[in-house]
């Protein structure tokens, strides 16, 4: 199935519409089991959220979440993990209960042992029905940069130096962007019965274009998305400027 694409105007409506597009899945399966991400993307969609849980009575007290990634050694209470990022955008405000999110352990003791019990967690949960994606520059979804393989599954990674480089915004330094991560594989990802990718700025047209139109290949991780059955990106009219 192509993938389907939908053009907004700007950032705002995005949100509106990919959070629109949750609560409806939402309200037709009060137990979803949700794929969520981090990063500047889904933050407005998550603002929105809120305000339809807090407004509107939005109900989140049967929802099961699993996080794309989490950074390698940073704890959970550190400002830039993603654990910190959940709590602050999303789970904090809506009846969410803490034990149905899943983030994958920066601190695992064991992180390889560690991503098989995530893809176990998963697989108990009965699969993901919704997954929200955002995209890299360099077209990485996750933390599956490019290269990665098409049926990998949740591993520990080494991030790329434009990925490192692009996230330094959040850090002191560049020095403390860490340099692993652990990650949902693109298998995993593809397993969910139905993807949202956003993409907001034209950073991301090119990205965007090659997952669209380009070749399926390792070298665009997001062009995999081609094959899934039930895949729309949402993005707005800067990052839609590739796609003709
Ligand atoms: C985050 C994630 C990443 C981001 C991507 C875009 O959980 O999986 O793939 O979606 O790096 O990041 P932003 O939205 O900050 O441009």
């Amino acid at each position: 199935m192509p993938i389907k694409v939908i053009v907004v105007k700007d950032y705002e409506e995005l949100s509106l519409r990919a959070a629109r597009h949750i609560a409806k899945a939402l309200r037709a399966k009060p137990n979803l089991v949700l794929g969520l991400a981090t990063g500047s993307t889904p933050e407005g969609c998550y603002r929105e959220l809120v305000r339809l849980h807090q407004e509107e009575g939005l109900d989140f007290s049967q929802v099961v979440t699993f996080n794309l990634d989490e950074y390698l050694g940073l704890p959970p209470e550190h400002e830039q993990s993603y654990h910190y990022y959940m709590r602050k955008k999303l789970f904090d405000h809506i009846n969410i209960r803490p034990e149905n999110t899943h983030i994958p352990d920066g601190l695992a003791e064991d992180p390889e042992a560690y991503c098989q019990e995530y893809e176990a967690m998963i697989r108990a949960a009965g699969g993901i029905d919704l997954q929200l994606l955002g995209i890299g520059r360099n077209g990485h979804i996750g933390f599956n940069e490019p290269g990665s393989p098409f049926d990998s599954r949740t591993r520990v990674v080494k991030l790329t130096e434009t990925t490192r480089r692009d996230n330094a915004r959040f850090f002191r330094s560049l020095e403390e962007v860490p340099i692993h991560a652990v990650t949902m594989g693109l298998a995993t990802i593809m397993e969910a019965r139905e993807i949202l990718l956003l993409a907001s700025g034209a950073s991301k047209a090119e990205a965007v274009a090659r997952a669209v139109k380009g070749p399926k290949t390792t070298e665009l991780p997001a062009s995999i998305l081609q094959d899934h059955a039930n895949c729309t990106f949402i993005v707005d009219e800067a990052a839609a400027e590739g796609l003709g």
